[in-house]
């Protein structure tokens, strides 16, 4: 199997490389409008906001800001097929602008854009993303009534276009069977809050244009990819960053193309392929341990496990995951411009022994037994 995954370093208010119906899934992150680190930025694509802050017209900044993430919303409609979903992660902003302190509710504002393109919107994830820092309380300490409760959750916004998705030829509920989660990440993937994963680290290759990145975690991409996409479609993402919806789009398996307007974050997205390749398959053997330190445990509460996964021969607790089949990337290689290619294997002893350095058709015996147990 292979993937490619291709970046486009221009303004995702018009993406025309990418044909209209022609994603399955859109993950992405926008820069969130009043949170001052990126006023700068949403001042570049509309004068009318710097002008607007520099009046401390906090309301009429905020209302273009979004009306320049409107158009992004307008083309993610246009790029996705039918059944196709989009998730957006936003967080609202607080913020005092000349004497006035006000929340800025960012993800009511997309949730009602959303709406009216015609998205179908669906429970959205909160992610909570807790912190020490010791100006995380706002307002007036102690002495009621000033002071204002803590910003420390982020929205997963989650919305389809249109009607369900069908998998109609038997290729489409193979690869479907093939991209099943396991059970138990089930159970935690799909909860409406997210205590994890901690934001990431925000460093950039280069410090310009900003000193820090705003990328989410390779993991909050990768659960998303997994849970609304199946193996072979293709997801995009309007604010790439630093890539993190392309590295985990190979991780699994899918294709993946992003926009991007800052050309200086072409270094990111194509760095170290190695390390890349690296944390592509570590994601996928931390599943695997994290999947067996389940079964052993639920064994142990002396609780039943009936179904066995065909490939790995480990229990599963379900049907559904029986199928379940993990593609391992092997390289990642630059291929055409601004683009990569990724080449899997799927042999379960590559896949499970991580102390193989090449793919190998050998298959231990098993003479019956379970693969691990
Ligand atoms: C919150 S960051 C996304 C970070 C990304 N998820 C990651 O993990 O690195 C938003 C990104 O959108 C980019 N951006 C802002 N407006 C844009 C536009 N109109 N077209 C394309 N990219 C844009 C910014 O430069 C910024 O890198």
């Amino acid at each position: 199997m292979q993937t490619v995954h291709r970046a486009y370093f221009k303004d995702s208010r018009n993406m025309q490389a990418i044909g209209s119906a022609s994603v399955e899934l859109v993950v992405t992150s926008p820069p969130y409008p009043m949170i001052e680190m990126w006023d700068e930025g949403f001042g570049a694509l509309d004068p009318a906001v710097r002008k607007a802050l520099k009046a401390n017209d906090a309301r009429a900044a905020f209302a273009l800001m979004h009306a320049g993430l409107d158009a992004v919303w307008k083309e993610t409609h246009r790029i996705l097929k039918p059944g196709g979903f989009a998730c957006i992660n936003i967080g609202d902003a607080a913020r005092s602008v000349g004497d006035d302190f006000m929340l800025y509710p960012n993800h009511a504002r997309i949730l009602s854009c959303l709406l009216e393109l015609g998205f179908t919107p669906l429970p959205a994830v909160l992610w909570r993303k807790q912190t020490n820092a010791p100006n995380k309380f706002m307002g007036s300490g102690m002495y009621p009534a000033g002071a204002y409760v803590t910003l420390e959750h982020e929205y997963i916004l989650i919305a389809r276009k249109g009607a369900k998705r069908e998998f109609s030829s038997k290729e489409e509920k193979r690869r479907r069977r093939e991209s099943a989660i396991f059970w138990e990440e089930r159970n935690a993937w799909y909860s409406d809050v997210w205590m994890e994963p901690k934001g990431t680290r925000q460093n950039l290759k280069k410090k310009k244009p900003r000193t820090r990145s705003g990328a989410f975690p390779f993991e909050l991409a990768y659960r998303l990819i997994s849970m609304f996409s199946v193996k072979g479609d293709t997801v995009a993402d309007p604010f790439l960053g630093t890539g993190t919806t392309l590295r985990a789009a190979a991780a699994a398996g899918r294709n993946s193309i992003g926009y991007e307007i800052e050309p200086e974050f072409r270094q990111d997205v194509f760095a170290d392929l190695a390390a890349l390749t690296a944390q592509t398959q570590q994601r996928i053997r931390s599943r695997i341990d994290e999947h067996l330190a389940f079964v052993e445990q639920r064994l142990a509460d002396g609780r039943e496990i009936k179904h066995i996964n065909r490939p790995y021969r480990f229990p599963v607790v379900t049907r559904q995951e029986t199928e379940l089949l993990f593609d391992l990337v092997e390289e990642l290689s630059p291929f055409e411009h601004d683009s990569l290619r990724a080449t899997y294997s799927n042999d379960p002893v590559r896949v499970l022994d991580p102390r193989c350095s090449t793919p190998t058709n050998h298959r231990p015996e098993t003479n019956g037994q379970l693969y691990l147990f």
